[in-house]
């Protein structure tokens, strides 16, 4: 497949969060193509090694940091020592399951930090530099999960749901300054710690449920993202992008 090349975002320093595996890993892969000078933050430090030193060769090679997103001072630190930033990327999460009755004060803090506050404090990091340049792209990974009601995920589809009025808000907030906030909205997406929640039965069931029959990958994702934090999207911005195989 011929994939597109978008000039404007070569040379744009990008900063992923979660970049060491899954979707993240793959968008680290994409922006490095695109010829960006790419950050990614993690807590995986042996994976993100390996990804770093797989690209080692590449024009601008990605920087991995380890930041634990969950402690707020440590990405202010990180972002302190990145500087100016174009393209910020809020891809962590963790969709680990639960139930009603097994969820505590401590857990519901624990799986808000995870998968919904360091977005905020990410943005709240990149953003003077973006107003200062005019302009900037922020773009933040909501899920399919909360719209379909998938069982056993309360705080995840939560936080989810809570990150597409994040992206309306601040996409208002920022727009005067010519930043754009964008959500990305993801169906299935095959990374290896979705096969630890899918059987095979399990993925072909979510095929059959989507209109195009197929698995989606990490690099179909990453696809939709460049365009957003691309020049060709000015006009984008306040809503979701989904990528879902028409599963919803
Ligand atoms: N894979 C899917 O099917 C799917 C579907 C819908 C939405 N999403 C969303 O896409 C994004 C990426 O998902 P994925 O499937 O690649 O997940 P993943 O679990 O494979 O990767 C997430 C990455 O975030 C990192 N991370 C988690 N907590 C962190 C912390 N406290 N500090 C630093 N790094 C941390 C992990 O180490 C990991 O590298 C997430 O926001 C997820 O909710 C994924």
């Amino acid at each position: 497949m011929k994939s597109a090349v978008y000039p404007s975002l070569e040379g744009k320093r990008v900063v992923i969060t979660g970049g060491g595996s899954g979707i993240g890993a793959g968008l680290v892969e994409a922006f490095v193509r695109q010829g960006a000078e790419v950050h990614f933050l993690d807590v995986l430090e042996a994976e993100s090694q390996a990804l770093a030193a797989q690209f080692a060769e590449a024009s601008a090679a990605p920087v991995f940091h380890r930041c634990d997103l969950t402690d707020t001072a440590a990405i202010a630190a990180c972002f302190e020592a990145i500087g100016p930033v174009q393209v910020l990327v809020n891809n962590a999460g963790n969709d680990d399951r639960h139930t009603l009755d097994e969820v505590t004060p401590a857990y519901f803090d624990n799986r808000i930090a995870v998968n919904l506050r360091h977005m905020l404090f990410c943005a709240q990091a990149v953003v003077p530099a973006m107003k200062a340049a005019g302009g900037g792209a922020i773009i933040n990974f909501g899920s399919i999960s909360w719209r379909l009601g998938l069982p056993d995920l309360v705080l995840y589809e939560t936080a989810k749901a809570g990150i597409e009025g994040m992206t309306k808000a601040l996409a208002r907030d920022l727009g005067a300054h010519g930043i754009r906030v964008t959500c990305v909205t993801p169906g299935n997406v095959r990374t290896p710690r979705q096969l630890k929640w899918y059987t095979p039965e399990g993925e072909a069931e979510i095929v059959a449920q989507q209109c195009l029959k197929g698995r989606i990958e990490p690099a179909d994702v990453a696809a939709l993202v460049l365009f957003l934090a691309s020049d060709d999207a000015r006009f984008c911005t306040g809503h979701e992008y989904w990528i879902d195989a028409g599963w919803a």
